[in-house]
């Protein structure tokens, strides 16, 4: 039976579904993923090079430049047919998303409550106070200069900083122990466009496959993810998770 029926099969019968999504979900809304070749102005810097700490401090007018860029991106993107076949399954499944991208195209398709594991593209804050930021001007992403200076914090003056989780950061504890729950209740996991080298998210899989759950991967790729899952279909999201969830 081709892997996408024995796909369709799992989420007919079965009714409690995590979907861990990583940057491939968004690919074909127009959002470069991570260890694709980024496209544009950056092509020449790395995401584990910018998205640290250290980055911030070197040069925080690169890094807030090159989050601009991404905000710019994300603004003039719209979620994908497999945004939208997970937001609508959620009408007759119980479905509980798990995210490890910082956009909003879960949001903006009609899911709710999205646990993102690595923050939010949006949900910028002061990196002395902690104090949330709100609305900043994003220019549009073919406009974006390489360096902008940050906004400062209106409480201390501190550097406003995005919102997501630098490599070496913590990830938020609550959206973590929720996601590890939900991985060790569920009875499906889906695993779409994840390359499943970022732990500790990467290790979710693992969590539900133990718990007894099917897990399904769903990627043009084979991945480090491939030898967890029961079942690997090999498409794209937009393409597979309508036929899957429809
Ligand atoms: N549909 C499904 N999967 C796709 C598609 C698509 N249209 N296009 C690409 N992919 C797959 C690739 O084959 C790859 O396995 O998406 C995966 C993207 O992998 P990465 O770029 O490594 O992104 P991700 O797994 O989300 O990275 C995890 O690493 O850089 C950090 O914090 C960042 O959240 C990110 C984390």
């Amino acid at each position: 039976m081709p892997t996408i029926d024995q796909a369709k099969r799992l989420v007919q019968n079965r009714s409690n579904i995590v979907v861990l999504t990583g940057a491939g979900m968004s690919a074909e809304s127009g959002i470069p993923t991570f260890r694709q070749a980024p496209r544009g102005l950056w092509a020449e810097y790395s995401p584990e090079h910018l998205a640290t700490p250290e980055a911030w401090q070197a040069d925080p007018a690169l890094v807030w430049g090159w989050y601009l860029w991404r905000m710019g991106l994300v603004r003039a993107a719209v979620p994908n047919a497999g945004h939208v076949a997970l937001a609508m399954a959620a009408e007759t499944h119980t479905i509980r998303i798990v995210t490890q991208n910082v956009d909003d195209l879960h949001e903006r398709a009609g899911s709710g409550d999205v646990l993102h594991l690595h923050g939010g593209l949006f949900a910028h804050r002061c990196f002395a106070c902690a104090r949330p930021h709100g609305e900043v001007a994003i220019p549009d992403s073919g406009t974006t200069p390489m360096r902008v200076e940050p906004p400062r914090c209106a409480h201390c003056g501190g550097l406003i900083r995005p919102g997501v989780v630098w490599f070496g950061e913590n990830l938020p504890e609550a959206a973590f122990t929720q996601a590890v729950a939900a991985s060790a209740a569920c009875d499906l996991m889906l695993v779409v466009g994840t390359s499943g080298i970022v732990h500790p998210a990467a290790g979710l899989p693992l969590v539900a496959r133990d718990a007894g759950a099917a897990v399904v991967e769903i990627n043009p790729l084979e991945t480090e993810l491939s030898a967890v899952a029961h079942v690997c279909v090999r498409g794209s999201a937009a393409a597979v998770l309508p036929e899957v969830l429809g």
